[in-house]
């Protein structure tokens, strides 16, 4: 390991202190003196407080004049509400400059040129850590808004409740442990006031025991109608947001609010159709249950598909056996988003031979 990937680990190290769920990326800095020495660190603490740079050049004083910067994404170049961090160091007098990832949004770029037109020595090093950090929040500023993950439940048949409106469990008790090790990963999980009612989820990650995971997601419902008294969703260990709107695009534009970068879908088949017919989903996970219903609702409502060439493609990234069902995840034929959190399931739980 070099000098700077030592560097770049403590500014991710910094950078993790800050919030994993807000408008603005978490950003580490460290500042080091020519022998070596660190003399600042700071991490970002949220949309609307001081930048990385800017924290460790307080924590430096006086020996940040001569230091090299250590940054896990590229200064800024632009006044947000707060003023721009390459004006910070060069006032700082810091001598050089190493940052990991390149700024991906057009409002700050810029800060690196700016440093170097100014006499700053700036060097970009690739350092996956520091890309890990910030890569939700770089797909979503991508996207404009957040990456939507669609999972699917279902059938042989392509039904994902029975007649009477009853769907647990079509899947395996390892497709929903599966499953809830990816609500833990999200920002948020969103569903529609008809699952709400009729399953009452509680819209937790839980362990397959049962208990419930230290990194809980956003619980969001959408629709007009009100949740009973007793409903699951009105206890439990975190917020939970009733949209009453039927617009996808507005529910994730409320969610960005909530800093949300990452979103699961988990239906109903209403709510799921009209995040599809907006160009809302960037990923669908499917986990197919070997069942048959032959009735029951489908996972997504008429889509308007009059003949086979009008309907939409998908392509398939991955398969997968969990336990008796098979997992299914793709993307939108044509999509361009980078691959998404449920990526990071394992990809191959058990082989595809008969046991
Ligand atoms: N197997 C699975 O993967 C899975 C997953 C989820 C649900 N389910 C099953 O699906 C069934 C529920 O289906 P569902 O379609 O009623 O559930 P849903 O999609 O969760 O909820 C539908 C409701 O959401 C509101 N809504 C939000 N946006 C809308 C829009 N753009 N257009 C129309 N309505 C909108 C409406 O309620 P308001 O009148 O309140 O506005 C609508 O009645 C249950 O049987 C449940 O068990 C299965």
């Amino acid at each position: 390991m070099t000098s700077t990937d030592h560097y770049l680990d403590r500014a991710v190290a910094r950078a993790r202190l800050g919030p994993a769920r807000d408008r603005n990326p978490r950003v580490g800095c460290v500042l080091v003196a020519p022998d070596g020495e660190i003399v600042g660190e700071g991490h970002h603490r949220g949309a609307g407080t001081p930048h990385a740079e800017v924290a460790a050049i307080a924590a430096a004083g006086g020996r940040a004049r001569g230091a090299t910067a250590y940054v896990t994404l590229e200064p800024c170049a632009h006044h947000g509400r707060t003023p721009p961090c390459t004006q910070a160091l060069l006032e700082a007098g810091v001598a050089a400059v190493v940052y990991a990832v390149p700024e991906p949004t057009a409002s700050a770029t810029g800060g690196a040129a700016r440093l170097t037109r100014a006499g700053v020595a700036v060097e970009q090093h690739p350092h996956a850590a520091s890309y890990a950090l910030v890569a939700d929040w770089a797909r979503a500023a991508a996207l404009g808004r957040p990456h939507v993950t669609w999972k699917i439940a279902g059938s042989l048949d392509g039904r994902v409740a029975a007649a009477d409106g009853t769907s647990r469990w079509i899947s395996s008790p390892e497709s929903r442990a599966d499953a809830h090790a990816l609500r833990a990963r999200v920002d948020a999980i969103v569903v529609g006031t008809g699952t709400a009612l009729a399953d009452d989820p509680a819209l937790t990650a839980r362990t397959p025991e049962g208990h419930e995971l230290a990194t809980q997601p956003l619980r969001v419902v959408v629709g007009r109608r009100e949740l009973p008294a007793g409903a699951r969703l009105r206890g439990g260990p975190s917020p939970v947001l009733h949209l009453r709107t039927h617009d996808p695009r507005e529910v994730l534009r409320v969610l960005v609010e909530h800093g949300a970068r990452t979103v699961l879908l988990e239906g109903g088949p209403t709510l799921a159709g009209a995040f599809w017919a907006a160009g809302c989903v960037d990923e669908v996970l499917s986990y197919v249950a070997p069942v048959l219903l032959g009735s029951g609702a489908p996972a997504v409502p008429d889509l308007g598909v009059g003949t086979l060439a009008d309907a939409p493609r998908l392509r398939l990234v991955d398969v997968a056996r969990v336990g008796p069902d098979v997992r299914l995840r793709l993307v939108p034929a044509g999509a361009a988003s980078e691959p998404g959190p449920a990526s990071l399931l394992p990809t191959t739980t058990r082989s595809l031979q008969e046991d």
